[in-house]
C-alpha cells in the first residue's frame, strides 16, 4: 500500500504520504507530505462523521440512526480518518457471530478522495482484525462500484458472491393471514433446524452474515430465527438495525412459500412499513415467488467480498 506507515503512539496508524504521488486537486504542489490518521469515533463526532457520510456522496444515510449501536454495542471500532488535521473519512469494523470481520460504512469525503484514506482505513482494519482474532474479512459493495471493489482488491478480497434485493412495501402490499404454528426459536432450536443445510449469506440490512452454525446460533440468540416443526421449516427475519424502516427475511427452508407468508404477515403486524429479501443471484426460485406476492428488485445487485486480513 502506498506511502510510509508509522505508528502513532496513541491514536493508532499514522501515514504520510509524498504529494507526488497524490491525485486530488486539493493537493498543492511542492507541500509538505500530508499527514493521514486513524482514530476511534468519540460520541462527539458525530455531527462531522454525518457530514463525511454526505459528502462522500455514497447517496445514503444512516449513520445517525447507527452510530449508538456501532460505538457502544458491536465489537470493532468506529473510525474516522484525518488528512492533515481535518476529518475526512469514516469506517467500521464489526466482529460478527461467527467471529469473522464485516467492514462497513467506508465513507471518504470526495474532495479527499484518491489520496490513500481508503487504504489507510484497509490496514486499520486488517491490523483490529489480527487483534480481535478475526480470521477472515468481508464488505459488499455495489456490483458497479469498481473504486470501491478495487481498494478491497487491492487488499486481497476478492468477489465470492453477488446478490440481489427485492422489496415489499407493506402499506401498498394485498396482506396474508399469519400462519399457524411458527414461532421464535432458541439457538439450539434454531441450529437444529438449519443443520446440514448451511450454505452461502444471510442478509440483514446489508450485512451479510456466512451462514454457518454460529451465524444461526447469535441471530437466534437475539430473536431473529423462526421455526415451523412441523413441516419443517425455518426462516430469519428481524433488522440489525433502523428496524422502524422495516424487516429483513433471509434463509427460507422447508415450505419456503409459507415462510414468506409469515414474513409478510408477521412485518404488518409489527406495524413495520416494508420487508427485504435479499437472495444470492443464482437463487432460481426466489424471484418468481416473490415477485408474485408483489416484492420488487432493488436497483442494482451487490457483491461480496473477503479475503484473510493483510500481515501486519
Ligand atoms: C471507496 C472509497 C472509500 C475509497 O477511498 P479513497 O480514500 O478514495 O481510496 P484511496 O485513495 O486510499 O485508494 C484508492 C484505491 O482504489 C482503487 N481504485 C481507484 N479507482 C479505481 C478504479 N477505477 N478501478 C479499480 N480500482 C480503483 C485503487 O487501488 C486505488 O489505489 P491506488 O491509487 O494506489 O491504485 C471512496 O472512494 C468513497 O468514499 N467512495 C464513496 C463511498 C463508497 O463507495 N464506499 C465503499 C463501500 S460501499
Amino acid at each position: 500500500m502506498g506511502g510510509k506507515i508509522r505508528v502513532h503512539a496513541h491514536f493508532g496508524l499514522v501515514f504520510t504520504r509524498p504529494l507526488a504521488h497524490n491525485k486530488n486537486k486539493l493537493c498543492r504542489k511542492g507541500a509538505i507530505p500530508i499527514a493521514i490518521l486513524i482514530k476511534r469515533a468519540l460520541p462527539e463526532d458525530l455531527p462531522e462523521c454525518c457530514r463525511v457520510e454526505q459528502a462522500s456522496n455514497i447517496g445514503l444515510a444512516y449513520v445517525a440512526d447507527v452510530f449508538d449501536h456501532f460505538t457502544r454495542y458491536t465489537v470493532g471500532d468506529f473510525s474516522c480518518g484525518y488528512i492533515d488535521g481535518q476529518l475526512a473519512g469514516i469506517g467500521k469494523l464489526t466482529r460478527l457471530y461467527d467471529g469473522s470481520a464485516w467492514l462497513e460504512t467506508l465513507r471518504v469525503d470526495a474532495r479527499y478522495q484518491g489520496r490513500g484514506l481508503g487504504k489507510a482505513f484497509y490496514n486499520r482494519f486488517s491490523q483490529q482484525a489480527v487483534e480481535l482474532g478475526c480470521p477472515v474479512m468481508r464488505m459488499y459493495t455495489g456490483a458497479s462500484n469498481v473504486v470501491s471493489a478495487g481498494l478491497a482488491r487491492l487488499n486481497g478480497l476478492e468477489v465470492v458472491a453477488q446478490h440481489q434485493g427485492m422489496t415489499l412495501d407493506l402499506p401498498t402490499a394485498h396482506l396474508p393471514g399469519l400462519p399457524e404454528g411458527f414461532y421464535m426459536a432458541t439457538p439450539r432450536e434454531a441450529m437444529a433446524a438449519y443443520a446440514g443445510q448451511e450454505s452461502g449469506f444471510i442478509c440483514l440490512n446489508r450485512t451479510f452474515y456466512a451462514h454457518n452454525p454460529d451465524t444461526i446460533a447469535g441471530l437466534a440468540g437475539d430473536g431473529r430465527v423462526f421455526i415451523h416443526p412441523e413441516t419443517g421449516s425455518a426462516l430469519v427475519l428481524g433488522a440489525r438495525f433502523q428496524r422502524f424502516k422495516g424487516l429483513h427475511l433471509a434463509a427460507p427452508i422447508g415450505d419456503i412459500e409459507r415462510c414468506l407468508r409469515f414474513a409478510v404477515a408477521y412485518t404488518a403486524a409489527e406495524e413495520l412499513p416494508r420487508l427485504t429479501c435479499t437472495f444470492a443471484t443464482d437463487n432460481t426460485y426466489l424471484p418468481g415467488l416473490l415477485t408474485d406476492m408483489g416484492f420488487v428488485p432493488e436497483p442494482a445487485p451487490t457483491v461480496v467480498m473477503e479475503g484473510p486480513p493483510a500481515a501486519t
